[in-house]
């Protein structure tokens, strides 16, 4: 009998999946105990995999005892340490909800492929557009993470708001937006010249008079300002840019709103979330990154519109050689959204929902503003740092009490001296040419006790550093 090797047997299936799952489980019961980051010779580890193509088949058992260093050099961006950046951690649900759809593989990019399949994503995806508080109408995508959300968001407020000819269009942001806005404009075409970054208020929002005096400008030099991005949660420090003032402004130039709320939006599930992300409801469309405040692994981001007609407006195209499965003229993914063939993402936000319940994400995302507001008081009491603000979300950012120059100085060393412990690992900004640093507790695996830890090695080291 001829054997084909990319079909094994059942029983080399079973081997092979029971060593799979032995491999992901010690990976998983490590985790709390693993250094925070570990990327010291890295290099070694990283230059045995820039290989040629094999010729030769390896054993799996071999192949994943070459992944485990590979795994182990790196920032521990699934462990309970890790504060830096927006973190997530990784929901292990997902990780089986992925396993699933790869090994089914089923199509879901045209509805009639598989139509239950694809009802699972659209309900999924419909969930999040509840959970924003938008109406029925509104329609959203799965992407691979906000950039790709905020891309398509761009696109289709061009498309809604300007037509083909868009060279004059003008978009709104403030200077503490994320750079995956100012990127998905020129992506979308749009000159430099076209994208105005606003200066923010104490708290570092966008101020609705400065964004009301930009428009007034451009509209005053013949430009067509279309579309306003404002931030729900902004990465460097949590702020909230006022919603109602920003709709108000846009409403009355006849702009287009997106809600960058890639790390924000799931606060809206927390108790006090629907005051808090107040305004969220009325936006054109939202940026959401389950990846973090849904705590799921990297790879999945959403974008939801209000006006649900708009995506396909924008995305629709045909062709015959899909006539057999558009026939029904039932919109697809594929209709809203720039894929086509892709995997079926939606079962890794559907599957951990459905196992866990939202309770248990609104638990995890209540803890995760308290114990910011705990290290911030925590921090505040302590004489050697100066807080740059209270936490709006779950992101604490300050600096050394010490003159600037000696502030920016030592900083990136208090940073280095903290994450060399290896019990958290923090990141570093910069706000308003400052040098600061920010605690982000996002993960699902983060709790006090590694907070209390950040924050007993922070004042540690900056004691020694400032005496
Ligand atoms: C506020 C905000 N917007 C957008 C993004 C971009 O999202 P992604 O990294 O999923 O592309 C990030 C990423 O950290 C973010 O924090």
């Amino acid at each position: 009998m001829r054997v084909f090797p990319l079909e094994p047997s059942a029983e080399e299936l079973e081997v092979q999946t029971r060593a799979v799952a032995d491999f992901v489980l010690s990976q998983l019961r490590g985790l709390a105990a693993q250094p925070s980051f570990d990327t010291e010779d890295a290099e070694a580890v990283q230059a045995a995999f820039d290989e040629p193509p094999p010729e030769q088949p390896t054993p799996l058992p071999a192949l994943l005892a070459r992944l485990a260093p590979a795994i182990a050099k790196s920032y521990n961006t699934a462990g309970p340490g890790y504060l830096a950046y927006i973190p997530g951690g990784g929901v292990y649900a997902a990780a089986l909800a992925d396993f699933v759809a790869c090994a089914v593989n089923r199509y879901v990019g045209v509805a009639q492929a598989a139509p239950a399949l694809a009802q699972i994503e659209e309900t999924a995806t419909s969930w999040l557009g509840r959970l924003m508080g938008l109406p029925a109408g509104a329609r959203g995508i799965l992407t691979s993470g906000g950039s790709l959300s905020t891309l398509a968001a761009v696109v289709t407020a061009r498309h809604a708001r300007l037509g083909e000819d868009f060279q004059d269009g003008v978009l709104y942001f403030s200077e503490e937006t994320h750079y995956c806005v100012p990127k998905a404009a020129r992506l979308a075409g749009f000159p430099r010249r076209g994208l105005r970054a606003l200066p923010t208020d104490s708290r570092l929002r966008l101020e609705p008079a400065a964004l009301d005096a930009a428009i007034r400008e451009d509209r005053a030099h013949g430009r067509r300002p279309f579309l306003v991005v404002a931030n729900v949660g902004t990465t460097n420090t949590g702020a909230i840019d006022p919603l109602p003032q920003i709709l108000a402004v846009a409403r009355a130039h006849g702009l287009w709103v997106h809600a960058d709320a890639a790390y924000g939006g799931f606060f809206r599930l927390a108790p006090g979330g629907e005051d808090l992300l107040r305004g969220i409801e009325a936006c054109d469309s939202i940026t959401l990154d389950p990846h973090k405040g849904l705590f799921l692994p990297y790879g999945l981001g959403a974008l939801l519109v209000r006006d649900g007609d708009a995506l396909a407006s924008v995305h629709r195209e045909g062709a015959s050689y899909v006539q057999d499965v558009t026939r029904s003229g039932a919109l697809g993914f594929a209709d809203v959204s720039p894929e086509l063939s892709r995997d079926f993402r939606g079962l890794r936000l559907w599957l951990p929902l459905m196992l866990h319940g939202l309770p248990a994400f609104r638990e995890q995302l209540q803890e995760k503003l308290a114990l910011a507001r705990w290290a911030h008081a925590e921090l505040a009491s302590d004489g050697h740092f100066e807080l740059l603000d209270e936490p709006q979300l779950s992101v604490v950012a300050f600096r050394l009490r010490a003159p600037a120059e000696a502030a920016d100085r030592l900083g990136p060393e208090l940073l280095e001296r903290v994450n060399a412990r290896r019990r958290v690992f923090l990141s570093s900004t910069r706000i308003h040419g400052r040098y600061a640093l920010r605690i982000c507790v996002l993960s699902f695996r983060t709790h006090e006790e590694r907070v209390r830890d950040a924050v007993l090695a922070l004042r540690q080291e900056a004691r020694a550093l400032l005496g």
